[in-house]
């Protein structure tokens, strides 16, 4: 281990560094790295950071959830991450009855936090090179080849690290798109209890409007805590269980923030692609993204038009409508960013740049010759794999009734056994009651008819599946009327056995291949995957796997055009440190951003009864009696809500602390800013922002508002 993060060391040190853009690995951090945070007012050692042998800031660091961050904030495990992270159990928890999503909820006491059923937090113990491993194992091969034996050999990798008995799992990730692979060794524990929530209207203040956008006025945070069984090791929900002891936790700071004041976060980025290619920016503006927003559109319409109407579909559609909402606005506003930014016509220079470079370089020179090909012979079927993910699929019945194809394949297949068979019906079984308790029938059937109606119109005739619309319209009428798909829609409704409890015990209790084929929604179900799995997504796997070949070549060449340039490996949800200053910004001529959102701002926006801009009552009458306590900022004579800073982070940040110089957590991060939603693309240092919630924020809505002067009392303050 030691000699192969020595070699690493060696090689990443060479390099220059550059502005505040860059997600580094902070086990990895080279001099030259660790001296610019210095120079930005860092004042912790590198060992304070990250160390292997001592405790450090790292050991604060959760995955949340499986998709975001959380950190430790006391010694008795209490852990803070954002209320779009928490929203998923915190939704879980609540009942019309005792809505804790509505309301708000504090434990005043242990034996009051809510078991949250399926989530984890994840502690990473460990990371080593395994690179020369891979690259032997792989040398030579390529496209397909090399991805499947790829996949093979990190499986094995991982295996050999993990160790279920004591809940430790491990991951190979490729960097620098294959260039690079290191594997992370992660601590599992499962028994994690929600302590903590604001009001909705709180934590989710703004909602959709506000969402991507600066100023912003959200006190999005939620607060949990982890248990261990008596030896501090993880262990399943016991109410024997302990809170952990955790190796390290953040003091917090409420002395608060200024222009220019160092800020550092660590957390989990899910996923960029910064050197992404030409054509690939043109894919997603020209075609992947539209259609994406488009389908996601009238799913929104049909889910929010029920869930303003009931507070029981509300809660039941809420977590579904807030994941598909978040990125329906960030691929509309990325596409907007893209070709105001003229992205394309930047990736098309450096591409001229490097074709410059790669003359006579056999390895190198035809690389975008046939990477263009690439993609334009999967560019005719692009729209349809989104209008098959994003629309046939957005209907929860029809995906549920195309996970049915896994029964089909255990009932017609040759050579499956009678316990394999058995076992998918149980799935089955098991998917069908989760997919019933989330499901809404009346928007669902609606989605149902839209999708079915947009593929007919937005999609290529040459690639329907064959004879679909012609017996709908045989049956049902004209293809251009939206009433043909209603009626269609609701005879598949009607006529599936998925939601008759009756039929479908019948059916798990003497399956046969012929009842589910017949069913009408499988059947729909079936026309559009099959159609799609037998002629488009071979093409799709072809492209992607010449895709990803392009993409590790065009990295490895970079780096040899560029031996002394310090590059920081793409996103890809392992832990990172970015750091920059909190800093105002102009997002266009004349205006500028102040680098504050107070709660003056809150109530400008308060709109009683409202959607998005609602505020609970007391929230109302503590900030018009300035009732701030020791949350003040004495300066502004108000209370800060929320701040930027010129971090780069994406999604999978999300809960991701803000520390300042001295090693004190000041905010959590929440979301990027819209000026900059071409940010997994193209890092844009003028624009980009990281929008954080001020602690202090945090702080007076856990005490003032919540009354929840218990958990205040387990943080270490610094004041
Ligand atoms: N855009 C934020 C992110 O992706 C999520 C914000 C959640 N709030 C909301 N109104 N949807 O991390």
């Amino acid at each position: 281990m030691k000699k192969c993060l020595f070699v690493i060391l060696l090689s990443v040190s060479l390099f220059r560094s550059y502005a505040d853009e860059g997600m580094w690995l902070p086990m990895l951090l080279g001099q030259q790295v660790y001296n610019d945070m210095v120079k930005k007012g860092l004042k912790l050692t590198k060992e304070q950071l990250y160390s292997i042998n001592k405790s450090s800031i790292k050991d604060a660091i959760v995955i949340f959830g499986g998709g975001c961050t959380g950190e430790i904030v006391s010694n008795q495990g209490l852990i803070f991450t954002n209320h779009h992270c928490g929203y998923g159990s915190i939704t879980a928890a609540s009942s019309v009855e005792k809505n804790y999503l509505r309301d708000g909820f504090y434990a005043k006491a242990k034996t009051e936090e809510i078991p949250s059923q399926g989530l984890s937090v994840q502690f990473l113990l460990k990371i080593e090179d395994v690179t020369k491993q891979v690259d032997s194992a792989l040398s030579g091969l390529s496209g397909a080849e090399r991805a499947k034996k790829q996949g093979e050999v990190l499986a094995a990798i991982s295996a050999k690290y993990a160790d279920p008995s004591k809940s430790l799992e491990a991951v190979v990730t490729p960097f620098f798109k294959g260039n690079q692979f290191l594997v992370f060794v992660y601590e599992r524990y499962k028994d994690v209890r929600l302590v903590g929530t604001p009001p909705e209207s709180v934590g989710k203040f703004g909602g959709d409007t506000d969402n991507w956008e600066w100023p912003r006025h959200t006190g999005d945070f939620s607060v949990f805590r982890v248990y261990a069984s008596k030896d501090n090791k993880p262990a399943d929900y016991n109410t024997a269980n302990i809170p952990l002891k955790p190796k390290y936790y953040l003091p917090v700071s409420i002395k608060g923030i200024k222009d220019g004041d160092y800020a550092m976060t660590y957390g989990y980025p899910g996923g960029t692609n910064r050197y992404e290619s030409s054509y690939g920016i043109k894919l997603s503006t020209d075609i992947s993204n539209p259609a994406l927003v488009a389908l996601r559109d009238i799913r929104l319409k049909h889910m929010f038009e029920q869930m303003k109407k009931d507070p029981a579909v509300k809660l039941q559609l809420a977590p579904s409508y807030a994941g598909i909402a978040n990125y329906w606005k960030f691929y509309d506003g990325e596409t907007k960013q893209l070709l105001k930014q003229h992205i394309y016509e930047k990736k098309q220079k450096d591409e001229a740049a490097f074709l410059q470079w790669a003359k006579g370089k056999p390895e190198f020179e035809n690389i975008f010759n046939e990477w263009g090909k690439a993609y334009e012979a999967w560019r005719p079927y692009a729209k349809h794999r989104q209008y098959i993910n994003e629309g046939i699929l957005g209907s929860p019945l029809t995906a549920f009734a195309a996970s049915l194809a896994q029964v089909e394949r255990a009932l017609t297949m040759t050579g499956v056994s009678a316990a394999d068979q058995k076992k998918a019906l149980e799935d089955a079984n098991t998917r069908r009651t989760a997919f019933l308790a989330a499901e809404n029938k009346v928007s669902d059937q609606r989605i149902l008819a839209t999708t079915a109606m947009m593929f007919y119109s937005d999609i290529d005739k040459s690639q329907h599946p064959i004879g679909f619309y012609e017996n709908l319209k045989g049956t049902y009428g004209d293809l251009k009327e939206e009433a043909t798909y209603k009626k269609w829609a609701t005879d598949i409704f009607n006529g599936t056995m998925i939601f008759d409890d009756a039929k479908w015990n019948a059916f798990i209790k003497i399956p046969t291949a012929e009842a589910l084929q017949k069913d009408p929604a499988f059947a729909y179900a079936n026309a559009f995957i099959k159609n799609y799995s037998s002629k488009y997504l071979p093409l799709y796997q072809t492209f992607n796997v010449k895709n990803n070949d392009y993409g590790r070549l065009y990295l490895k060449g970079i780096m040899q055009m560029n031996p002394t340039k310090i590059m920081y490996p793409d996103a890809n949800f392992t832990m990172r440190v970015s750091f920059g200053n909190v800093k105002s910004y102009q997002p266009r001529d004349a205006v500028k951003y102040d680098f504050v959102c107070t709660m003056k701002g809150v109530l400008d926006k308060y709109i009683p009864g409202d959607y998005e801009f609602d505020m609970p009552a007391k929230l109302v009458e503590l900030a018009s009696k300035k009732d701030y306590g020791q949350y003040i900022d004495k300066q502004r004579n108000d209370l800060v809500t929320c701040f930027i800073t010129t971090n780069d982070i994406t999604g999978g940040n999300s809960g991701s602390p803000v520390i300042n110089g001295t090693g004190e957590l000041v905010g959590l991060a929440f979301d990027g800013n819209y000026e900059a939603l071409s940010h997994k693309l193209s890092f844009d240092k003028d624009l980009n922002r990281t929008i954080c919630v001020d602690i202090r924020y945090v702080l007076w809505c856990i005490d003032k508002l919540g009354g929840a002067a218990n958990i205040i009392q387990e943080l270490k303050l610094v004041k």
